[in-house]
């Protein structure tokens, strides 16, 4: 058997496009557009990628994008002042803080002083809060796994009183994909298992997936044996094993053996290609969102 390939890259495109089609519409009835801000601190090679990606993004869909570059050297001090000046302006519905931050800044305090309503990274302790309460309570979901969510949604595969075992307990995925699976509601309605580095048996509760979320950045670390026949695997790892001789570029490997894996799961993401391009995607959307809540239209 080979799976049904759950192509990001094509979903995103879709997305993309219900999101344009919206921006144009609010700007003919209201006059305004999205406006993101993109903070970068530094000169992290992988950061100046994303950010490029985010902006480039935004300039696509008609957003108003900001991107403010920082030096290294700036004070926690001065990085909070510019951050309460976006959360004043009105042109701004969305803030980002792209991190890594550099060392002599506290991260928390950084991303705490957000307004939790132009947090569209969904990272504020006060997001974190709406997401675990659920339904109209969410405001702007974490964005790689509301990026999951929607490709589990659009792929048509059934989540109600499904099996979903999810390995990894981070923050910014294993922990809000698990949350989100549980609650009542469309893409949902599952029956969570989150394991980790001190889960016993890991296999057998992987064994037992009808969906697999793999968010631990281990190449190869599920095994095809892992695998329940026909069940639906996510793979968020993206993990640099190397460096191509043709292309120069990183070779870039999931945490699922996937080349095995697509000959027992019944659907499967592939690395690259697959949960990476929703993150951005699910970003731009949640800016959107946060201009609508601000036209009392969401
Ligand atoms: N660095 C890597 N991924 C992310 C992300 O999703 N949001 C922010 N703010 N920084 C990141």
């Amino acid at each position: 058997m080979t799976a049904k390939l759950i192509k990001g890259t094509e979903i995103r495109e879709e997305i993309l496009e219900e999101i344009s089609a919206e921006v144009k519409a609010i700007k003919e009835k209201h006059g305004v557009v999205p406006g993101l801000v993109t903070i970068l601190v530094g000169e992290n090679p992988a950061s100046i990628s994303y950010v490029t990606l985010k902006i480039k993004t935004a300039d696509r869909l008609g957003f108003t994008e900001v991107q403010d570059t920082q030096p290294e050297t700036i004070s926690e001090e001065d990085l909070l002042k510019l951050i309460d000046k976006y959360n004043n302006d009105d042109k701004i519905h969305g803030i980002l803080v792209q991190l890594p931050l550099p060392k002599h800044i506290n991260e928390k305090k950084v991303l705490n002083a957000i307004d939790p309503d132009k947090d569209v990274d969904g990272f504020h302790p006060v997001n974190v809060g709406r997401l675990m309460i659920g339904g109209d309570e969410v405001k702007f979901p974490p964005c790689t796994p509301a990026g999951i969510q929607e490709m589990i949604i659009r792929a048509g595969v059934e989540t109600s009183g499904a099996e979903v075992v999810v390995v990894g307990r981070s923050n910014i995925v294993g922990k809000p994909i698990a949350n989100m699976m549980l609650q009542k509601g469309p893409g949902a309605n599952s029956t969570v298992t989150i394991v980790h580095t001190r889960t016993k048996n890991m296999e057998e509760h992987c064994k037992r997936a009808d969906i697999l979320v793999v968010a631990a950045g281990v190449p190869n670390l599920v095994k095809p044996e892992w695998i329940k026949p026909g069940a639906c695997v996510i793979d968020v790892g993206v993990n640099r094993v190397g460096v191509s001789e043709k292309t120069g570029k990183a070779i870039l490997k999931g945490d699922v053996d996937f080349d095995a894996a697509k000959e027992i799961a019944g659907s499967i993401t592939p690395v690259p290609g697959g949960v990476g391009p929703m993150t951005i995607t699910m970003l731009m959307k949640n800016t959107l969102k946060s201009l609508k809540f601000r036209l009392g239209i969401a």
